[in-house]
């Protein structure tokens, strides 16, 4: 992992370090990466030391790629040393000071927290002259040399030491810190791969537990060839079933073939299904091959199974008894190879017993049997539902990523979504197109079909919705009306029978039958 210079920044420690060694020496520390590159420079920050050679050196162009000159090379020779230690890099092409620590991750060289323009005080004699004979030969802007000399941040052997102790301590603290940071992603990712894996199920998204029970059978099933039956509401994602089964099984690379048995009259259906020979009918002008053929060797999706005539049921009977199927117009059979899947909406079991489908058939179709949860029996998955249709509609558009907000979400729990999964995705698309350029979309604008106002039902309340008589429901709802009423009214008696419109004597009589009592603490009454 590289490192992030920009996090560096906001590392308390590491600015703390920076400020206390510019306040004591005059020195700046920067940050150069394994190349030597300056980071700042990259930014277009120059901060130069603070003595006039090295401003003037660095404001001219020359000057300026001469020190990143040099300060690449003393820092790329850092490279190796993976001990942290700040060591001395020699003279610039000044003739000043370059000193860095080596940041090591993972055992990797990540580049060096350097400072320059700086002497020790024990080498300032000998420096003065080659560090001014270098100014004048780069033709340096500076009047008076000997001053500027003396500007230059210089240090005492113990300073010294000491600044190397703080060096190599923001080296620690750098490591220290991207370590934490590499572990968190690390978790992150692990934690991402899992819950991914968890919630999802091909493109089958699902995190309620019936959901979770589906993905645990599909899992099992997809190694199988036995024939499955999926049944559920419409929009509850049988079909993404279907394929998920196909594309996670063996048969994966043969093809998916999917057939709606609603959706044609007999005769089209079956040639359709089966094919035909030269001459079957009028406009048959040459051999056609059916769907089954081209599905051979992979999985068959029959939709809608129970919309099928007696007549086509008898021809299916046979493909999944024998393997076989007659083209139209043909009396040779036709061996073929599929896996079948079929689904429904309907109760096919109910439609056996009334004699509107074959028995036979659908014992050979209930071989494996996958039952999908109606949405409204698992609210749980509408939160992750939603947030993978906004990614999805996002990613499909390249438009920025919306949200909804909680109103809107809770709005979606009180709906009963008729259409399943297949109307929540509608009504999102619907919401996200409306909500133009909103990143946040709000509940006014839901469909009508749902509920624009947000229904938070009472617990008290919801009991009596399925089973239980009127009477008890309406004095539920008036124990709870007069409880709350009492306390948002400070229990006063008078101004709460105003509120509910009806007479002091009646609430008195109501507060108890119900038993409601007055708790300590509450303020009292006078009246
Ligand atoms: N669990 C699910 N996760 C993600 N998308 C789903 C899910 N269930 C349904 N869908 C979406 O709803 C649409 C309808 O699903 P489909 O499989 O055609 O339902 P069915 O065949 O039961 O009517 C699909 O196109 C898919 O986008
Ligand atoms: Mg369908």
């Amino acid at each position: 992992m590289a490192l992030d210079t920009t996090q560096l920044e906001g590392l308390h420690i590491v600015r703390k370090i920076r400020e206390t060694i510019r306040k004591w020496w005059n020195i700046e520390l920067a940050y150069a990466d394994a190349t030597g590159f300056v980071v700042d420079h990259g930014k277009g920050v120059v901060v130069p030391p603070h003595n006039r050679i090295c401003q003037s050196c660095l404001s001219g162009k020359e000057g300026f790629t001469r020190c990143n000159r040099s300060i690449e090379k003393a820092i790329v020779g850092l490279r190796g040393k993976d001990k942290v230690e700040a060591r001395l890099l020699g003279p610039c092409h000044m003739g000043i000071n370059v000193i860095a620590a080596p940041i090591v991750l993972d055992g990797e060289y990540q580049g060096s927290i350097f400072a320059c323009g700086f002497l020790l005080e024990e080498d300032m004699a000998t420096a003065r002259p080659t560090v001014i004979d270098n100014a004048r030969r780069m033709r340096l802007p500076v009047v008076d040399m000997d001053r500027a000399f003396d500007g230059i941040a210089t240090l005492a052997r113990r300073d010294f030491d000491y600044f190397k102790d703080l060096l190599e301590t923001t080296v620690e603290e750098i490591v220290e810190f991207q370590s934490t940071v590499q572990q968190k992603e690390r978790r992150i990712a692990e934690l991402s791969r899992e819950l991914g894996g968890r919630y999802q199920f091909g493109n089958i998204i699902g995190k309620s537990q019936a959901m979770q029970r589906l993905f645990a059978l599909l899992s099992k099933l997809v190694e199988s060839d036995s024939t499955v039956l999926v049944t559920g509401e419409n929009g509850t994602g049988k079909e993404l079933i279907a394929r998920a089964l196909h594309y996670n099984g063996p048969r994966k690379d043969r093809p998916f073939v999917a057939q709606n048995m609603s959706a044609l009259n007999d005769n089209l259906l079956e040639s359709e299904l089966f094919g035909y020979m030269k001459g079957a009918f009028t406009g048959a002008a040459r051999d056609k091959p059916g769907l089954f053929k081209s599905a051979d060797g992979g999985t068959f999706f029959l939709d809608e199974i129970a919309d099928c005539s007696m007549a086509m049921q008898v021809k299916l009977l046979r493909v999944l008894q024998e393997g076989t199927f007659l083209p139209v117009g043909s009396t040779k059979p036709e061996e073929v190879d599929v896996r079948i899947i079929a689904a429904t909406n309907r109760d096919l079991r109910d439609m056996v017993q009334k004699k509107q489908f074959r028995e036979d058939l659908y014992y050979r179709l209930n071989v494996l049997n996958i039952e999908v949860p109606s949405l409204r029996d698992r609210l749980d998955d509408i939160p992750i539902l939603a947030d993978f249709f906004l990614r999805a509609h996002a990613e499909r558009t390249g438009r920025p990523l919306k949200r909804l907000m909680p109103e809107l979400l809770a709005s979606f729990f009180a709906s009963r979504w008729p259409g399943n999964v297949r109307e929540l995705e509608n009504e999102i698309e619907r919401l996200v197109v409306l909500s133009g350029d909103t990143e946040l979309i709000g509940p006014e604008l839901r469909s009508v079909g749902g509920h624009t106002v947000v229904v938070v039902e009472d617990r008290a309340l919801a009991k009596f919705r399925e089973k239980g008589d009127l009477a008890s429901a309406v004095s539920a709802l008036e124990r709870d009306m007069i409880e709350r009423g009492l306390v948002s009214c400070g229990w006063n008696k008078t101004k709460l029978a105003e509120r509910l419109g009806v007479s002091r004597t009646t609430l008195i009589k109501k507060i108890k039958e119900f038993g409601i009592e007055e708790r300590l603490g509450d303020g009292g009454d006078a009246a």
